[in-house]
């Protein structure tokens, strides 16, 4: 590979968000309940106002143009277009079909996520995606947020890390027993009723919305859990992703596009996943510093799924030190110039936060490239925020080794 490595003119350079994490006040979802009832450890403190961008997202939109932008990924919230059971809200709709008019207007094509952890409260009480209507109702659902995308959006995100939804729902189905006893190092098995109704609901989705709007690129978004294998024991990498993460990148089979989101690798041993050793870096959400892990996740997607174009939907770190996030970003993006050159077909890349955010449970881990003051909501782009934007304007990938 050359010094530099050039993106192709219609490569996608973003950052991400999700709703729940940022709007504030999402009172009808199934996490402002959980938030409350404190169901597990890791929840340390609720969401509130979160980035207040429900009214603020003008202002994120401004900030991420100027930056160097020319891709935003949000999401839309289904527990306010659906607060009751077949009840939609026109108002919700129009406020989404809003910031996608908002976003094309300041020069950032929308990629819009219809479903990102969070679901109405009242889907979760009646079973969630383990409950043989759930690609029903999701379907139900993404027909009445059809005008949000029916112009100026090309890319739709059906549901975001569908498989850390089905180890959720696995985690909630056991709590009335106790709960599971979380391992000591890697994810615990998805619930399998939930991953076959996740399946199910993507291709409902993916059809309605082909069905209004035909010249969206529809795809999900999968967290990639790359291994990092010691000596003879890649048959254990391979056991540990298949539940966790292969069935989800198959069942992406013929989609437009799939969605890599890597973060840090899992070490493995005989017996199955490490722990993070004790000398090693951890960032804020105590995983390995580990820029390597997108290059292995986008090399691992393309083999599992052949001829399906991949985009980064996520990639980052959580840390207050803004010089490290960089560091970490530049490896990261070495490593998907690498893969690029060597054949990978990757068509974009968002990182994963535009806005300190709130990271399921705490404020504390910040992923943003603009911080958000937490009692006035003042935003403050990072220097690294600037220095990826940058990045976006001049289409040339920093020159380091993965
Ligand atoms: C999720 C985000 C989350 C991020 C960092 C992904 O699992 O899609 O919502 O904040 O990773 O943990």
């Amino acid at each position: 590979m050359d010094d530099v490595f050039t993106l192709p003119d219609d490569f996608l350079w973003g950052a991400s968000t999700s709703a729940h994490q940022t709007e504030g006040g999402n009172t009808g979802s199934d996490w402002w309940a959980f938030e409350r009832a404190g169901l597990t450890d890791f929840i340390k403190e609720p969401s509130g106002s979160a980035c207040d961008s429900f009214r603020r997202w003008p202002e994120d939109m401004d900030l991420l143009a100027g930056l160097g932008f020319t891709d935003y990924r949000f999401s839309i919230e289904w527990a306010r277009i659906e607060p009751s059971p077949g009840e939609f809200s026109t108002e919700a709709v129009a406020h989404y079909r809003r910031m996608v008019e908002g976003a094309r207007k300041r020069g950032l094509r929308p990629m819009v996520t219809l479903h990102h952890f969070t679901a109405p409260l009242w889907f979760t009480e009646r079973g969630g995606w383990a409950a043989k209507d759930s690609a029903d109702l999701f379907g139900r659902y993404v027909e009445a947020a059809a005008p949000v995308i029916g112009e100026g959006v090309d890319h739709v995100c059906t549901i975001n890390e569908p498989n850390m939804v089905a180890v959720m729902a696995a985690v909630l189905r056991a709590l009335p027993d106790g709960g599971v006893t979380l391992p000591a190092a890697g994810l615990p098995l998805p619930d399998e009723a939930a991953t076959e109704g996740l399946v199910r609901a993507h291709r409902r989705a993916v059809d309605t919305v082909k069905s209004h709007a035909p010249q969206v690129r529809t795809g999900w978004s999968v967290a990639n859990q790359p291994c990092r294998p010691e000596p003879g024991c890649e048959k254990q990498a391979a056991a540990y992703q298949h539940p966790r993460e292969t069935v989800f990148l198959k069942a992406a089979r013929g989609d437009d596009w799939l969605g890599v989101q890597a973060y840090t690798r899992t070490r493995i041993g005989v017996s199955g996943p490490l722990p993070v050793p004790e000398d090693v870096e951890r960032t804020l959400t105590g995983w390995e510093y580990d820029p390597q892990a997108l290059g292995d996740a986008l090399r691992h997607t393309a083999a599992t799924v052949p001829g399906t174009p991949l985009i980064v939907t996520e990639n980052g770190i959580a840390t207050a030190d803004d010089d490290r996030r960089i560091a970490y970003t530049t490896g990261a993006l070495a490593g998907l110039a690498h893969a690029m050159a060597d054949g990978v077909d990757v068509r974009g890349y968002f990182h994963w936060s535009a806005l300190d955010n709130y990271e399921w449970g705490s404020y504390r881990p910040t992923f943003g490239l603009i911080a958000v003051d937490r009692k006035t909501f003042v935003r403050t782009p990072k220097p690294s925020g600037a220095w990826l934007g940058a990045i976006g304007r001049g289409r040339v990938l920093p020159a380091v080794s993965p």
